[in-house]
């Protein structure tokens, strides 16, 4: 391939995710941009019908029973001669480190608020992940269908909970029950809504110019009054949207619509395409690589097990760096040392994966996985690089996990190992005893072990409690002291799945203690992959 359909490839892809609360429509919105992106063809209520289950980014039992978004799902399409690369998070706070981890291989981010509550914690917890990475980040008000607050008390609490500037690029015409439409300040054109038809992409009707008289007609004398009103007041009071402040990640993009409707919601993805970046580089130990370096780099961001029950097998989702993926190229694993010929990495599309034949930067492709790859593994065509980045999280909830029948010992430890690769939970197991215990970050995580052991592993487990508060990963540049202190303090260490050395406090008042009386051990509460 020549330099310039390489460099074409490269340009046109766009590699985001969705970031909200919990119920401010990331399901709903994800849908639509499935059906803009023509994946599906119509759309209707989600959670109602079964295809729409299936085109659902979340595909294990536990996420459709409980209608949480536990998993990262990814999704390729094509859009205004843009490629796309979805990747969806989990929804709830329990998962976060997956979706932490997942924002590392995006290269921005569509804030989803809801109009309604303005932003809520969760976002602010997400948007300080996407602060420390400088992610570039677009933002969709949405539920203009609906009573919302005041759009500008909205964007002020944008503005000084998450230290962004909102750049309004649509303005909303009325809401709740009389949302007719969006205003495009930077297009001078007003779209009009019609309710009812979010199953579908719509035939929206367009009124060019503020000062037209047809705007009189479509909206009403009184909102044509206040939208030129509001408009005059915005664009002297407001800020101009500027390209380098957005993609420097102090500026977002704002428009508005409902995603329940499927309004507005082409106005944001005309956002990505046009505005938002094509694939950033990347930091290593050694250097920073870009999407133009021509020599294939890429990083594990995620490991699933039993994404196809009918193949029982584990996938490491890759996120391509720089270079080209083509079918039956040779990768050097950096942290084995071993070489790799991949011929069947996979793209998918929500449940369904495919067999790719090429890959570009920003494209994320699954590998699969006999239990060498780790997440923060760095694959290239050579080169001894590590990327940076990805995070592990010391869990804060601990408990200790029985098995019901004894017999399935060993069926129990594969399966944990399994799930701890994959960052679902870490396991741990003291130097002194057999114990196996289980670290979390939030209670749900516990909950979705127990039904996964039991649906993909047949293995019936329960926890006991115990008194555990905290786990430190230990380092020491002193070989001889770090013996010592581990000789001393074998009661209280563990290896996690990756053989890591690991203090597990009883209290955090012991931990203290300790950390006082070996200055020169390094306790880490985030360990890099
Ligand atoms: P999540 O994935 O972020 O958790 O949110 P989800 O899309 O499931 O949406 C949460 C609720 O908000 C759903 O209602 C959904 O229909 C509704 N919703 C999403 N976007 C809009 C919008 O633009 N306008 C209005 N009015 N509602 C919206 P639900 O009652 O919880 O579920 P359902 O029974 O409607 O499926």
């Amino acid at each position: 391939m020549s330099d310039i359909s390489f460099s074409k490839e490269v340009a046109r892809r766009r590699t985001f995710a969705i970031i909200s609360h919990p119920d401010a429509g990331k399901t709903t919105i994800t849908e639509k941009v499935l059906l803009l992106g023509r994946v599906i063809q119509i759309a209707g209520s989600v959670k109602g019908s079964f295809f729409n289950r299936s085109v659902r980014s979340d595909w294990m039992n536990m996420e459709r029973e409980r209608g949480i978004s536990i998993s990262t799902s990814v999704m390729q399409f094509p859009y205004r001669g843009s490629l796309i690369n979805l990747l969806d998070t989990p929804g709830h706070a329990d998962f976060s480190e997956d979706t932490y981890r997942t924002l590392t291989a995006v290269d921005c981010c569509l804030m989803l608020i809801d109009a309604v509550k303005g932003v809520e914690n969760r976002t602010c917890q997400l948007m300080h992940v996407t602060r420390l990475h400088r992610t570039p980040v677009l933002t969709f008000m949405n539920k203009m269908d609906r009573e919302i607050r005041d759009p500008i008390t909205v964007m002020d609490e944008v503005q000084s909970k998450l230290k962004l500037i909102c750049s309004p690029i649509t303005w909303p015409i009325g809401f709740g029950k009389l949302f007719k439409g969006v205003y495009h300040l930077y297009r001078h054109e007003a779209y009009l809504y019609q309710s009812g038809k979010g199953h579908m992409i719509q035939e929206v009707r367009v009124v060019k110019g503020l000062n037209n008289p047809e705007l009189e007609i479509a909206i009403g004398e009184v909102l044509a009054k206040q939208l030129r009103e509001e408009v005059e007041l915005i664009e002297s009071a407001l800020s101009v949207f500027d390209r380098h402040q957005f993609l420097q990640g102090t500026m977002t993009p704002v428009f508005f619509g409902t995603a329940l409707g499927n309004f507005g919601v082409d106005h944001v993805l005309d956002g990505i395409v046009d505005w938002g970046p094509s694939p950033l580089p990347r930091y290593s130990n050694e250097r920073i690589v870009t999407a133009m370096d021509q020599d294939f780099s890429g990083f594990i961001f995620k490991i699933q097990a039993n994404m196809d029950r009918k193949h029982r097998d584990r996938v490491a989702f890759m996120r391509i760096v720089s270079g080209k993926y083509k079918k039956g190229i040779k990768l050097y694993h950096v942290r084995t040392g071993k070489n790799l010929v991949v011929t069947s990495a996979l793209t998918f599309m929500a449940g369904d994966r495919y067999q790719t034949e090429e890959a570009y930067p920003g494209d994320i492709i699954g590998l699969h996985n006999y239990g060498k790859i780790q997440i923060g593994d760095t694959f290239t065509q050579g080169e001894k690089i590590k990327f940076f980045g990805i995070p592990n999280f010391a869990p804060e909830l601990f408990r200790r996990i029985r098995l019901c029948d004894p017999l399935k010992q060993k069926q129990l430890l594969k399966g944990l190992v399994q799930l701890s690769e994959e960052g679902a939970i870490q396991i741990f197991r003291p130097l002194n005893n057999h114990d196996l215990i289980v670290g979390a970050l939030g209670v749900l995580q516990f909950d979705v072990v127990v039904s996964r052991l039991k649906n993909e592993y047949n293995v019936i487990a329960a926890y006991e409690e115990m008194k555990i508060v905290a786990a430190r990963w230990v380092t020491c540049n002193n070989t001889s002291k770090l013996q010592e202190f581990q000789r001393k303090n074998a009661t209280y260490l563990a290896l996690d799945g990756s053989e890591n050395l690991t203090y597990i406090a009883p209290t955090m008042v012991h931990l203290s203690m300790i950390q006082e009386r070996y200055p020169e051990i390094v306790f880490w509460k985030m360990r890099e992959h």
